[in-house]
This record gives C-alpha cells, sequence and structure tokens, in this order.
C-alpha cells in the first residue's frame, strides 16, 4: 500500500480544513476532514454526538473515521480533528499511508483565528489561549511522533501555507 495521502494535523485553528481544501483543489484530489467524516458515518450533529457520547464515544468514532479515510484507494488530502494523533493507531494508520505535515502556530495565534467560534468543546470556558497552550505542551509529542514534515503558519496565508505543505509533499520520496 503506497503512503500516498497527503495528511495535515496539528491543534484546532491551525488551519488544517483551508489549506487541506486549498491543496486538494491544487492537486486536484478529493479533500476528507475527520470531523466531517465522524458526523457523517454517525449521521447525528456533532454537538450532539459529543454531548451524548462524551470525548470517548467521539474517540472512538474518530478512529473509525481515521481508519475509513486512510483505507481509501484513492488518494486523499486529509485533515485530521486536532486530537487524533493522539492515538497510537491513528498514527500508525496516517504515516503507513500518507504523508503527515504539521501545521505548528503559537497558541496566541491560535486563539486569536478561534475568537467567536464556540464550536469546539475542549475550548468551553476557560481562557482560550491558556486551554491551547496546555494542549500544545501535552500534544507536542504526538505531532511530532506523526509528523514526516513540519509547516509553521503564524502570520501566514492559506495560499502561502498550502504552497509550503505541497513543497513539502512533492520532495518527499514517499
Ligand atoms: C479536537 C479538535 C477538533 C474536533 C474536536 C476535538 C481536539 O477538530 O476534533 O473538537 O481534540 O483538538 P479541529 O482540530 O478540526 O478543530
Amino acid at each position: 500500500m503506497p503512503r500516498d495521502h497527503l495528511v495535515l494535523v496539528g491543534l484546532m485553528g491551525a488551519g488544517k480544513s483551508s489549506v487541506g481544501r486549498r491543496c486538494a483543489e491544487l492537486l486536484g484530489r478529493p479533500f476528507v476532514d475527520t470531523d466531517e467524516l465522524v458526523v457523517a458515518m454517525a449521521g447525528i450533529p456533532f454537538d450532539d454526538l459529543w454531548a451524548a457520547e462524551g470525548e470517548s464515544g467521539f474517540r472512538a468514532r474518530e478512529r473509525a473515521a481515521v481508519a475509513d479515510a486512510t483505507a481509501s484507494p484513492v488518494p486523499l488530502v486529509i485533515a485530521c480533528g486536532g486530537g487524533a494523533v493522539l492515538d497510537p493507531d491513528n498514527r500508525r494508520a496516517l504515516r503507513a499511508r500518507g504523508f503527515v505535515v504539521w501545521l505548528a502556530a503559537s497558541p496566541t495565534v491560535l486563539a486569536s483565528r478561534l475568537a467567536g467560534d464556540d464550536s469546539r468543546p475542549l475550548l468551553a470556558g476557560g481562557d482560550r489561549a491558556t486551554t491551547l497552550t496546555r494542549l500544545a505542551d501535552s500534544r507536542a509529542a504526538a505531532y511530532e511522533a506523526a509528523a514526516d514534515a513540519t509547516v509553521a503558519t503564524d502570520g501566514r496565508t492559506v495560499d502561502a501555507v498550502a504552497a509550503s505543505v505541497l513543497e513539502e509533499f512533492e520532495s518527499c520520496d514517499a
């Protein structure tokens, strides 16, 4: 099985979906967002799913979505939910079938990009920059273990980040 998917990982607000969509357009291949796939497979809205099943139910469904996306015989661009790489099975599947790029951003930039967006339950209540700093610290090792390449996103446009991602992807011999 070739490692032909392009996979984007990183914290909430890193730009995985917007950069992933742009990369998919430029590569002329389908785009899959694991959060959207979870919702499509569950057949209920994200908020209802999280409320009914909690984070552990969501993570089990996310594992199934990662397995489903990575098994695609059609080369995809896959944007992973920010916590997907915490699961060793997900990391294995993503690396086995894809070239993984970590979109890195500082917690303050992430917090400003996510201002006014209430769609992330892990950011509910509390100071967002503080929560994002804690998540950045606790997840850095998992992103590093998952990633074949890292692209910085602070102060950069979607097009500029997508260009850097594709440069990394096209220079790899996956
Ligand atoms: C999460 C990130 C979210 C979504 C869920 C949990 C996380 O996806 O999967 O709210 O644990 O970081 P995005 O990274 O696309 O926002």
